[in-house]
């Protein structure tokens, strides 16, 4: 699995930026496939911090970046934020950076128009970022949009224009706005073009080429699964699909191209903008976890809502995104609690759901259900290893990972790029170079790199499962078995079930019994063992 997609599995703001950021080290080309300038994304290198809102993270690493087809540009924008990124040292050209001629632009009145619904939505508004983001679609799904390429037609634009000005003149009047400038249009998009065209071409046709050459492609979503047009807790979404599916369409390569999904979460949850959402915390604990994770918004500087990680939430999105493993982001900002909830159910009308369920009055009734773990008063903050965790923060990360059936693959420690510990890597054909990622997970660089990692909930499942019934797969293929809540390893030997419930001898922890790893487990050998393992192990 050579090619990485990355989402946001919230509703936005999870920390994408510094994962990509992070990760683009190890990929020959970074590509944003859908959104626009709606996103926020920082990211802090030593003394520096960089914000980007359009250009794909990876070029603060000077990874070769793609905006893909997905991408709505606001080309002016797009000219800013060059202008500022070279301001701080980073070289942008046309070799580093290249743009989807497909794009469609956001224009000057899809930013009036955005704006102007807003302020007549009364207690109704999406509380939108007013960039112009919604309306773009539209016109891009209604086949009114300009779009990159038209930049080098100008003089051949009129009957696309007559199209599009005819709707939006329309709409305007009915703000008591004037017609759009049709001259003054064209020569603002005049004027523009000749910044935006070296950057254009048909990218499609560069990103087959390097995966067919065998090149690491970074797909690097904006917003979160939440925010998706379909699957997000509509109306209160951004306008594009926001799920992993969308990194193929909005780049212009097939879906088995996109490889691993690796989901982002913060170890709480926030929102920005209207709309539902279950476990905030309009309270102290709120404002405690605003204060401490810095929540304000990147583009319009809103304060962020702030509340208990949902897992029920986390799992869906899991769910209809395909996410294979996720990165936990922020695990600092939760130090110092005495205890620590998660919403892992719903009660709607004396019935228990365990999804979110679709209607605006059902999820306006929903009551959450919390449980509820003890904190921990260690610093996690800029840990870069997994033995550098406090036991109690480890069992909330597994816990969340037994009730969202998601590995975590990634912790995130801190703003800074280098604070992150690795538990598998995503880009899984690749050596993780010793000392960094293995050393992260307490793991040598070989037995990283051999070992297939199993996923949590499945393996726990598997785990007790051949407890009970000392399956013979077991038996043939366990090589070493690991604690679940600390990286300690032992010979196969210890694990059967008279230790299941003794304590580990690293970590002291007595619960859940061990985790099992294999070095030869006949679901890696191949495709119908897997499922015939999965099968077995989750029944
Ligand atoms: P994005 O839109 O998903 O890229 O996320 P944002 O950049 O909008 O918001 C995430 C914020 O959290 C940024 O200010 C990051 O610098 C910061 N951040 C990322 N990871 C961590 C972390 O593990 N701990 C802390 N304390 N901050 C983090
Ligand atoms: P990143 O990539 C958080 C929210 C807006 C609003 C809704 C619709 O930084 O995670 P839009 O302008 O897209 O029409 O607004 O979506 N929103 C985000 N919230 N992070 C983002 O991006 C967002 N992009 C849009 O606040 O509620
Ligand atoms: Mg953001």
């Amino acid at each position: 699995m050579a090619n990485v997609a990355v989402i946001g599995a919230q509703w936005g703001d999870e920390g994408k930026g510094k994962i990509v950021d992070w990760l683009a080290e190890r990929a020959d080309v970074v590509v944003r496939f859908q959104g626009g300038h709606n996103a926020g994304h920082t990211l802090v290198v030593g003394e520096k911090v960089y914000k980007l809102s359009l250009l794909p993270s990876g070029i603060v690493r000077g990874t070769p970046s793609v905006i893909g087809n997905g991408v709505v540009l606001d080309p002016w924008h797009l000219k800013a934020e060059v202008e500022k990124l070279r301001d701080q040292g980073i070289e942008i050209t046309p070799d580093t950076l290249k743009i989807a001629d497909t794009c469609p632009l956001i224009l000057p009145f899809h930013r009036d128009l955005d704006a102007l619904r807003e302020d007549a939505s009364g207690a109704g508004k999406i509380g939108t970022t007013r960039r112009g983001i919604g309306p773009a679609y539209e016109d891009k799904v209604g086949r009114r949009a300009i779009r990159v390429c038209d930049l080098a037609h100008l003089d051949e634009l009129g009957p696309q224009l007559d199209r599009l000005l005819a709707h939006h003149d329309a709409l305007r009047a009915g703000f008591s706005e004037p017609a759009i400038d049709r001259d003054g249009l064209i020569a603002e998009l005049r004027e523009i073009a000749g910044f935006v065209l070296p950057f254009a071409q048909p990218v499609w046709r560069m990103l087959n080429e390097a995966r067919g050459r065998g090149r690491r492609i970074l797909f690097e979503g904006a917003q979160g699964v939440l925010l998706d047009i379909d699957h997000g807790t509509y109306p209160f979404v951004t306008s594009s699909n926001t799920v992993a599916g969308t990194a193929a369409a909005g780049s212009g390569l097939g879906p088995s191209a996109v490889g691993f999904v690796l989901g982002i979460a913060k170890a709480y949850t926030t929102r920005v903008g209207s709309g539902p959402f279950p476990s905030e915390q309009d309270n102290d604990v709120g404002e405690r976890l605003g204060t401490r994770g810095h929540e304000f918004g990147t583009v319009t500087g809103r304060k962020r809502r702030c509340g208990w990680l949902d897992a029920v939430l986390l799992r869906q999105s899991a769910a209809v995104s395909g996410i294979t493993g996720i990165a936990l982001t922020k695990i600092d900002v939760l130090d110092g609690f005495d205890e620590v909830s998660i919403c892992t159910g719903y009660r709607l009308r004396g019935e228990t759901l365990d999804y979110y369920p679709s209607n605006a009055q059902d999820q306006a009734a929903i009551e959450p259900v919390y449980e509820t773990m003890p904190g921990w008063s260690e610093s996690t903050a800029g840990a870069r290893s997994w033995a550098e965790l406090p036991a109690a923060a480890i069992k909330y990360i597994r816990r969340i990972e037994e009730l969202i059936q998601c590995p975590v693959t990634l912790v995130s420690t801190s703003p800074e790029r280098e604070d992150t510990i690795l538990v598998r890597d995503p880009f899984a054909d690749q050596k993780l170079s010793p000392g960094s990622a293995a050393a992260g997970a307490s793991l040598s660089p070989s037995a990283a790199a051999s070992e297939p990692e199993l996923p949590a909930a499945w393996s726990a499942a598997w785990c007790r499962r051949s407890d009970r019934s000392s399956a013979p797969w077991y038996r043939a293929s366990a090589r070493s078995c690991r604690c679940r809540w600390c990286p300690h390893r032992a010979p196969a030997q210890w694990y059967p079930r008279s230790h299941r419930r003794s304590a580990c001898p690293s970590c002291a922890s007595d619960d859940l019994g061990w985790w099992c790893r294999s070095t030869a487990a006949p679901f890696a050998r191949s495709q119908r063992s897997e499922s015939a393992w999965h099968r077995q192990g989750t029944r």
